[in-house]
Protein backbone atom coordinates (compact mmCIF):
# COMPACT_ATOMS: atom_id res chain seq x y z
CA UNK A 1 0.00 0.00 0.00
CA UNK A 2 1.47 3.82 -0.52
CA UNK A 3 2.50 5.85 1.84
CA UNK A 4 0.50 9.07 2.06
CA UNK A 5 2.37 12.47 3.28
CA UNK A 6 0.01 14.99 4.10
CA UNK A 7 1.44 18.13 4.15
CA UNK A 8 -0.86 20.86 5.85
CA UNK A 9 0.01 24.61 4.56
CA UNK A 10 1.74 25.52 8.17
CA UNK A 11 3.68 22.81 7.10
CA UNK A 12 3.12 20.30 9.59
CA UNK A 13 3.49 16.84 8.02
CA UNK A 14 1.42 13.59 8.65
CA UNK A 15 2.62 10.03 7.34
CA UNK A 16 0.17 7.68 7.20
CA UNK A 17 -0.42 4.23 5.18
CA UNK A 18 -3.12 4.24 2.56
CA UNK A 19 -5.81 1.86 2.78
CA UNK A 20 -7.12 -0.84 -0.09
CA UNK A 21 -10.73 1.51 -1.40
CA UNK A 22 -10.28 4.53 0.99
CA UNK A 23 -10.68 7.86 -0.66
CA UNK A 24 -7.34 10.51 0.41
CA UNK A 25 -10.63 12.59 1.84
CA UNK A 26 -11.52 9.37 3.75
CA UNK A 27 -7.73 8.80 4.68
CA UNK A 28 -7.05 12.59 6.03
CA UNK A 29 -10.82 12.24 8.16
CA UNK A 30 -9.87 8.52 9.41
CA UNK A 31 -6.30 10.09 10.18
CA UNK A 32 -7.40 13.30 12.44
CA UNK A 33 -5.61 15.21 9.84
CA UNK A 34 -6.78 18.76 9.53
CA UNK A 35 -7.27 20.92 6.11
CA UNK A 36 -9.96 19.00 4.70
CA UNK A 37 -13.89 19.50 5.51
CA UNK A 38 -15.28 17.33 3.24
CA UNK A 39 -19.01 19.24 3.80
CA UNK A 40 -20.43 16.73 0.80
CA UNK A 41 -19.19 13.61 2.15
CA UNK A 42 -17.30 12.87 -0.74
CA UNK A 43 -19.90 13.46 -3.72
CA UNK A 44 -17.61 15.64 -5.50
CA UNK A 45 -20.24 18.48 -5.32
CA UNK A 46 -18.69 20.99 -2.59
CA UNK A 47 -14.90 21.29 -3.51
CA UNK A 48 -13.92 21.69 0.22
CA UNK A 49 -11.43 18.64 -0.03
CA UNK A 50 -9.68 20.46 -2.47
CA UNK A 51 -5.97 19.30 -2.03
CA UNK A 52 -2.45 19.08 -4.52
CA UNK A 53 -0.76 16.13 -5.41
CA UNK A 54 3.06 16.65 -4.81
CA UNK A 55 4.30 13.09 -6.00
CA UNK A 56 2.59 10.60 -7.01
CA UNK A 57 2.83 7.45 -10.11
CA UNK A 58 -0.04 7.85 -12.34
CA UNK A 59 -3.38 8.79 -11.07
CA UNK A 60 -6.87 8.27 -12.44
CA UNK A 61 -7.83 10.56 -15.18
CA UNK A 62 -10.65 13.90 -13.31
CA UNK A 63 -13.81 13.29 -14.26
CA UNK A 64 -16.10 16.39 -15.08
CA UNK A 65 -17.93 16.58 -12.05
CA UNK A 66 -14.29 16.88 -10.36
CA UNK A 67 -13.36 19.10 -13.38
CA UNK A 68 -16.20 21.59 -12.40
CA UNK A 69 -15.45 21.94 -9.00
CA UNK A 70 -12.52 22.50 -9.53
CA UNK A 71 -13.14 25.49 -11.74
CA UNK A 72 -14.51 26.95 -8.63
CA UNK A 73 -10.98 27.44 -7.16
CA UNK A 74 -9.15 30.46 -7.13
CA UNK A 75 -6.54 29.14 -5.85
CA UNK A 76 -6.42 25.90 -8.61
CA UNK A 77 -3.11 24.73 -9.96
CA UNK A 78 -1.84 22.06 -12.25
CA UNK A 79 -2.10 19.41 -9.44
CA UNK A 80 -4.78 19.95 -8.13
CA UNK A 81 -7.12 17.43 -7.31
CA UNK A 82 -10.86 16.62 -5.33
CA UNK A 83 -8.98 14.33 -2.70
CA UNK A 84 -12.43 13.03 -2.13
CA UNK A 85 -12.07 11.79 -5.96
CA UNK A 86 -8.65 9.78 -5.37
CA UNK A 87 -9.48 5.88 -4.43
CA UNK A 88 -6.09 3.89 -2.91
CA UNK A 89 -4.72 1.22 -4.56
CA UNK A 90 -2.51 -1.47 -4.35
CA UNK A 91 -0.81 -0.42 -7.11
CA UNK A 92 -0.41 3.52 -6.34
CA UNK A 93 2.85 5.26 -6.05
CA UNK A 94 3.85 6.74 -2.42
CA UNK A 95 2.33 10.44 -2.23
CA UNK A 96 2.46 13.60 -0.79
CA UNK A 97 -0.43 15.40 -0.84
CA UNK A 98 -0.38 19.22 0.14
CA UNK A 99 -3.09 20.87 1.56
CA UNK A 100 -4.68 24.47 0.78
CA UNK A 101 -4.58 27.83 3.39
CA UNK A 102 -8.27 27.07 3.24
CA UNK A 103 -11.32 25.29 2.05
CA UNK A 104 -14.32 27.47 0.38
S1 LIG B 1 -15.94 15.98 -0.23
FE1 LIG B 1 -17.16 17.35 -1.36
S2 LIG B 1 -16.17 17.48 -3.26
FE2 LIG B 1 -14.94 16.11 -2.13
Amino acid sequence: MPVITFIEFDGTEHQVDGEQGLSLMETAMKHDIPGIDADCGGSAVCGTCHCFIEAAGELPEIEPQEEAMLGLRPDRADNSRLSCQLRISDDMADMTVRLPEFQM
